[in-house]
């Protein structure tokens, strides 16, 4: 059985083929991030135009060493995201489906997320999930591929937004994330910025006092690329220490958990993993997909669709319908 994904939820295309043994034998990936540099951040009408625009090429040119009759399933993600894009994806694969004559499921994108940490390591549930986007901010625990009980979630903003309002003011062009990663290399936590809620006796999460704070600063002091670097290494280090915390708490109230998996975009951060790895206990494993398999993509969504099938949980709707609230 071969399984074509297609991931358009936001700012990326993504689309992948994989086998019935989960092996990947074809993936495509297209992000309009630069499109939406001008307009500083997600710009959805710009976006699904351009999802409407490039997807059919996307995909055949992902497909180019396959025929159309390779497909046998094709999975979409159906939610949550911006609404104009999920109708792209979700309009084009229904398309599809009915030319080719093969089934279709509509994937949530939240445990496609989660799910992919399984693709190249041996998850165990119940586990621990740490999901942080762009979009989210939630802790689960993950009893099997269809249940996640949420523990934690960010009460404002999601991490992945702070990360990009703050490399915003620091002049970096969206998504900042990438660029507060690197520029913190050569900077100092030396900036005692705060960590909201991290001696909150529950597992929710605030990240917009921090984002303020950290304008704050900002007014007050002359930007230099040596403040530049402090700055970015400075709020770093609050994320990285409310996340270990957090997952500290989480794990002293869930001892069954048999791991801890980090995964979206933000979880692409290396320190960030590194924070979180330095608190788990004995030989408690971290699992994080591959930092492009952590953005979104393509593969997560044709692996969740498989893992779901090998679960028995695969329901089949060729009138799969574009949901931005989905939830989990
Ligand atoms: O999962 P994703 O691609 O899209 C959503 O579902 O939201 O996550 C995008 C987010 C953006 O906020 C981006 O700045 C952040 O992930 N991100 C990072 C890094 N790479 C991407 N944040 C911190 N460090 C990174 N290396
Ligand atoms: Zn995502």
């Amino acid at each position: 059985m071969k399984v074509l994904g297609i991931e358009t939820s936001c700012d990326e295309a993504g689309v992948a083929l994989i086998d019935g043994s989960g092996v990947l034998l074809a993936q495509g990936l297209a992000s309009h991030a630069e499109l939406c540099v001008p307009h500083g951040g997600v710009f959805p009408e710009v976006i699904a135009r351009e999802h409407a625009r490039i997807l059919p090429g996307l995909v055949k040119q992902t497909l180019k060493d396959f025929s159309w009759q390779d497909v046998d399933v094709i999975a979409v993600t159906s939610g949550p995201g911006l609404v104009s894009s999920l109708l792209v994806g979700c309009a084009f694969a229904r398309g599809l489906s009915r030319s080719l004559q093969c089934p279709l499921y509509g994937i949530n994108h939240l445990q496609a997320h989660v799910l992919v940490a399984s693709m190249e390591n041996d998850v165990r549930y119940p586990f621990l999930a740490l999901l942080i986007s762009g979009g989210h901010t939630t802790l689960y625990l993950v009893k099997n591929p269809v249940t996640f009980l949420p523990i934690g979630s960010t009460n404002d903003d999601a991490v992945g937004e702070a990360f990009d309002k703050v490399a915003r003011m620091l002049g970096f062009p969206y998504p900042g994330g990438v660029h507060i990663e690197r520029v913190s290399k050569q900077g100092q936590p030396c900036i005692d910025f705060p960590k909201p809620m991290i001696y909150h006796d529950n597992l929710d999460f605030s990240f917009s006092g921090l984002k303020a704070s950290v304008a704050r600063y900002l007014e007050k002091n002359t930007l230099t690329e040596e403040l530049k670097a402090h700055v970015a290494c400075s709020f770093q280090e609050s994320v990285a220490s409310i996340f270990a915390a957090k997952i500290t708490k989480a794990l002293e109230q869930y001892p069954e958990a048999k791991s801890v998996v980090m995964t979206g975009g933000v979880a692409a951060n290396q320190r960030l993993r590194e924070a979180v790895r330095s608190v788990l206990p004995g030989n408690l494993p971290l699992f994080c997909p591959k930092p492009r398999l952590c953005t979104d993509n393509g593969v997560m969504i044709a692996w969740a669709a498989r893992e779901l099938y090998s679960y028995g949980a695969l329901q089949k709707n060729y009138d799969v319908v574009a949901n931005p609230n989905m939830r989990l």
